[in-house]
């Protein structure tokens, strides 16, 4: 078993550039095989979670290439449904869109049920609201863990109104409708970035969406989608980490290859907390200069608080002067990090949906888990401002959605290390 060692103390300083967005590479990957041409999809992150996508979509009939840098060749050909691997499929959240793009392909769809971070109860009804309304049976076995979709009439475009704005459901409506009879229009849809990326991908390969980045996308379905070459857009979330390690740990870095537009919501707060933070037209600087205040953040939908950057977020602010609020808008139980965080002496009390971090100034190196893929990098966050050694344990949940973040943080300055056990 893999862990981080870190020895805080050791301000940030330099330039850190990020890679594609994890969320849109997922989603666009999947997406890829309804063109069934080759697709060259680039500036993919090197993590674990597109590893999974790529080797369950190897193992269902397509034909990878790794051009290197950031890019892979996928030809779709002969990709079959229903056979997708269980043991890979269970392991991640954005399996879940299986379910749309064998609908689309074959007219029906069988995927094990997903796996992902843990926030308590994370329902698919609204996805299988919007396969109904395109004219789909959907079918849960519990007792084998799959989840069984048909539509033997072909699907239909309809009017799909979502009760919550869900990012999953509203990607995988998409993928189902884009090759349906008609069309389709999406009310309460998400907004966030990678929805729109997932739309620029398929009008680059012959869609008819529009209205992605609004609550209604409409989708006018084409008979045929065509391969195309796609460079996924940056990875905000990442972003906003290194943003945040500076505010933990001290310096300056200049955090590059960026739609700084898509950081406003992080940037204010850091802002907000006393942050200094330039703006550039793909990069942002973002420096320490003095003690942080607290500030009250409630996680949204975009554009608001993004929930994926909360646990970061929480570990600053345990190091900023008096009480701060975390109040999470989009998930039942995102707290589950804070035990972690308590080890290493901070001082938050969970109450419902919300947390109250009282600042205590300076933390101490401990033995910590990573519960969850950003709970993980609320950990690497808390050790880099913390005094002495922390061994963070259980790292493959980082590693599922950080690119290189031992290597980007050494070069920021950062002591960290990979070991054995
Ligand atoms: C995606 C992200 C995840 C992020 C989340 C919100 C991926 C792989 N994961 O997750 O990192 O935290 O967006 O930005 O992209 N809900 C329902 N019914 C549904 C679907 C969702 O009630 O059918 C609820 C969920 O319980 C949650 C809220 O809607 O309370 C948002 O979930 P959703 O946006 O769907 O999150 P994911 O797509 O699973």
């Amino acid at each position: 078993m893999e862990k981080y060692i870190v020895n805080g103390g050791n301000p940030l300083y330099g330039d850190v550039e990020i890679s594609g967005m994890k969320n849109a590479a997922l989603p666009i990957l999947i997406a890829s095989i309804l063109t069934r041409e080759k697709c060259t999809i680039e500036n993919l992150p090197k993590i674990s979670d597109v590893k999974k996508t790529l080797d369950i979509l190897t193992a269902m009939g397509a034909v990878v290439n790794d051009l290197g840098n950031g890019a892979v060749e996928i030809d779709s050909a002969n990709v079959r449904g229903g056979i997708s691997p269980y043991s890979l499929v269970s392991k991640m959240r954005g399996s879940t869109y299986l379910i749309g793009a064998e609908l689309a392909c074959f007219g029906h769809a069988k995927v094990g049920w997903p796996g992902g971070c843990d926030f308590g109860q994370r329902p698919i009804d609204q996805h299988i609201k919007g396969f109904e309304a395109l004219g789909a049976s959907v079918e849960i076995d519990t007792d084998e863990g799959f989840i069984y979709a048909d539509a033997d009439n072909g699907l239909h475009g309809n009017s799909v109104y979502f009760d919550v704005v869900s990012v999953g459901a509203t990607i995988n409506v998409m993928i189902a409708a884009v090759l349906a009879k008609g069309k389709t229009v999406i009310d309460n849809a998400a907004r966030e970035p990678h929805i729109v990326d997932l739309a620029n991908f398929f009008n680059t390969c012959g869609a008819k969406i529009t209205g992605a980045g609004t609550s209604v996308i409409k989708i006018q379905g084409v008979e045929k989608l065509h391969g195309c070459t796609y460079a996924i857009i940056p990875d905000m979330i990442e972003a906003g980490t290194y943003m945040a390690a500076v505010a933990a740990a001290g310096g300056k870095i200049n955090v590059k290859g960026i739609i700084p537009k898509h950081m406003e919501s992080v940037s204010a707060k850091l802002e907000e907390m006393g942050m200094t933070v330039t703006e550039y037209d793909d990069s942002i600087t973002i420096a320490k200069t003095k003690e942080l205040k607290k500030i009250h953040i409630k996680t949204l939908p975009y554009p608001g608080f993004p929930t994926d950057m909360h646990p970061q977020l929480t570990a600053v602010l345990v190091c900023a002067r008096g009480e701060s609020k975390v109040s999470e808008g989009v998930w039942e139980n995102r707290f589950r990090y804070v035990d972690e965080l308590l080890k290493m002496g901070a001082d938050i009390r969970v109450e419902g949906s919300s947390a109250r971090i009282i600042g205590v100034g300076s933390l101490e190196g401990a033995t910590v888990k990573a519960v969850d893929l950003r709970g993980g990098a609320a950990m690497i966050i808390a050790a880099l401002a913390a005094k002495g050694e922390t061994v963070i344990t259980d790292i493959m949940s980082i590693e599922r959605g950080y690119d290189d973040i031992v290597g980007k943080l050494t070069k920021l300055g950062a002591s960290i290390r990979i070991e054995n056990d």
